[in-house]
């Protein structure tokens, strides 16, 4: 990956990514009548170190628990999780998180919203080039001082992703992060997404409903089985990059993965 966006001044540092591990995960969630409700069976993927990998499958097949598992808000009930060799044993910064909406602090500004990380951790005073750069970045900077309500949604998420990225995460969980968005912006904030992922090289989990969203992103896609979810197939994606929308192999894989979850129609 070229360095050409690195260096102390201004300039956005090396994110570091990592391999990620997920080794015959299950979890049960216990109800509230007391049965256990499993929503992950041994499922196992493992995710090469500045790799994009979409997971799709149906509502309630445990995609968010797999992610909300990674990021270390869920223990999982047996298999373990390894970042970079390291056992994952909670939260951390350099997992970041996005979320299906954007979650910005509403009574923070832009600006304030992008180095909250930083704020938290104590290193905003060395960074503040960065936020800068960042608000740059993702086309903010105009509007560093609104509020989240003054935003579109299509700026909020590029507010939550510079937030996320500014951290440095070795690792990106993407929770159906433009689901809410219209088609043009979403192809957009797609094009940002693989931008910064060019800059950062950060490895990259997508959770999306959207299989040309997933075709045009990831190196594999992982068809989850209904829930219990379990790994169906894995699809890797054998186009080079950048890739183009209206490529005849685009539209040939996007008919083998309707085959694949059976909505090719008759
Ligand atoms: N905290 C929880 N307590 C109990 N059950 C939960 C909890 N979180 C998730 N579940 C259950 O686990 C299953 C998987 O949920 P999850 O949110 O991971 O699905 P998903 O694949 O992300 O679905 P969607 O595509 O609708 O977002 C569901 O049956 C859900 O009800
Ligand atoms: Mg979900």
């Amino acid at each position: 990956m070229a360095n050409d966006n690195h260096g102390p001044h201004g300039r956005l540092p090396e994110a570091f990514a990592s391999d990620v591990q997920i080794e015959n995960v299950s979890k049960s969630y216990r109800l509230p009548n007391g049965t256990d409700m499993l929503a992950l069976d041994r499922f196992s993927l493992s995710v090469k170190a500045g790799e994009i990998v979409s997971l799709i499958g149906p509502s309630g097949c445990g995609k968010s628990t797999l992610l909300r598992t990674i990021a270390g808000l869920e223990r999982p009930t047996t298999g373990k999780v390894s970042v970079a060799g390291k056992p994952i044993d909670g939260p951390s910064a350099a997992r970041g998180f996005m979320f299906q909406d954007p979650s910005l602090f509403p009574w923070l500004n832009v600006r304030h919203n992008i180095q909250a990380g930083l704020v938290a951790r104590g290193v905003l005073h060395g960074r503040r080039a960065e936020v800068e750069e960042f608000l740059n970045v993702v086309g903010l900077a105009p509007f560093a001082e609104l509020h989240p309500h003054q935003l579109s949604g299509g700026m909020a998420q590029r507010a939550a992703l510079a937030r996320a990225l500014i951290n440095d995460p070795q690792v990106l969980l993407l929770d159906e992060p433009l689901g809410a968005l219209d088609m043009f912006t979403r192809m957009r904030m797609q094009d940002e997404v693989l931008r910064l992922w060019r800059l950062r090289h950060v490895t990259m989990l997508l959770v999306t409903h959207d299989i040309d969203e997933a075709i045009y992103m990831s190196d594999r896609i992982v068809v989850m089985s209904p829930a219990p979810g379990r790994v169906e197939r894995i699809i890797t994606v054998p186009l080079d990059r950048p890739r183009h929308r209206n490529d005849a192999r685009f539209f040939d894989l996007r008919a083998e993965i309707l085959e694949e979850l059976h909505f090719a129609g008759d």
